[in-house]
């Protein structure tokens, strides 16, 4: 699907976001602060606009990503970025590679979400940042109302005029609808073992930015990777879901 919408991925973005995208995206790389000479992951980067102001600014980002369509238009327009195919739930970085991790509007594309967070826990160094942008829920409920009509009736409507596959866009709106919320996604990051984990909602919730912390000590990833996989998170997955 990325492959297939990928030339004309960034102008249907802009207009279906109304411009939104860009100060969203401004306010990801004020939460990274990263420095020139750093290493960056920008996981599920697609054609690397997310990744481009750290390149801008001298930082050494890598722009990962398992569609090949987005990566190729990508490469086309910044030579300069290291762009590199890999799956969000099996790395091809060793431990502790990056001084910061990044995804943005592709957690929720990953078909496993939480081993994507526990692989970005593994390649981060210790200490080191991860910062999250994606669709969350208005918090007023006027405001999700009204978004939740734009989503379902008017954004399939304009991307059947704007994109070669409005069914895409029909999926967006689903999987944005699907998404949990700001909340459950930072005890998501919290169960993979990242630690401090905060966030800001952006558009009135329209969007989260979810900060957190690889902690200085332990092996964060086999543990978050336990968390998910092993009985005890069995036995978590069958709790009603307010006793989780
Ligand atoms: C909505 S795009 C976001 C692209 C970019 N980060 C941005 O902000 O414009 C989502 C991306 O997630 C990628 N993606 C989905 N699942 C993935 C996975 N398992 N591994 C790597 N990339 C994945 C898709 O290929 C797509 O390029």
């Amino acid at each position: 699907m990325f492959d297939d919408v990928a030339p004309k991925y960034d102008v249907v973005n802009d207009v279906l976001s109304m411009g939104q995208t860009r100060r969203w995206r401004k306010v990801v790389v004020e939460a990274m602060d990263v420095r020139a000479g750093q290493r960056v992951l920008d996981l599920a980067a697609g054609t690397g606009t997310s990744s481009e102001p750290y390149a801008d600014a001298g930082i050494n980002v890598v722009a990962c990503d398992f569609s090949l369509g987005m990566l190729k238009v990508g490469k086309r327009r910044r030579p300069d970025i290291d762009f590199i195919a890999g799956d969000a739930t099996n790395l091809p970085f060793a431990d502790n590679t990056f001084d910061a991790s990044t995804i943005s509007f592709g957690l929720r594309n990953v078909n496993e979400p939480k081993k994507a967070l526990a692989e970005m826990l593994r390649v981060t160094k210790p200490g080191g940042k991860l910062v999250i942008a994606e669709f969350s829920q208005p918090v007023v409920p006027l405001w999700r109302t009204m978004y939740t009509e734009y989503l379902m009736r008017a954004l399939p409507a304009i991307a059947t005029k704007v994109s070669s596959n409005p069914d895409a866009y029909v999926y967006l709106a689903e999987s944005i609808r699907a998404w949990p919320d700001q909340d459950h996604l930072a005890a998501w990051l919290q169960d993979s073992g990242w630690q401090d984990v905060t966030y800001r909602n952006l558009s009135g919730g329209i969007v989260a930015v979810h900060r957190a912390h690889k902690p200085l000590t332990g092996n964060g990833s086999a543990e978050a990777i336990a968390a998910h996989t092993g009985p005890v998170a069995k036995l978590r997955r069958n709790l009603p879901r307010t006793a989780r």
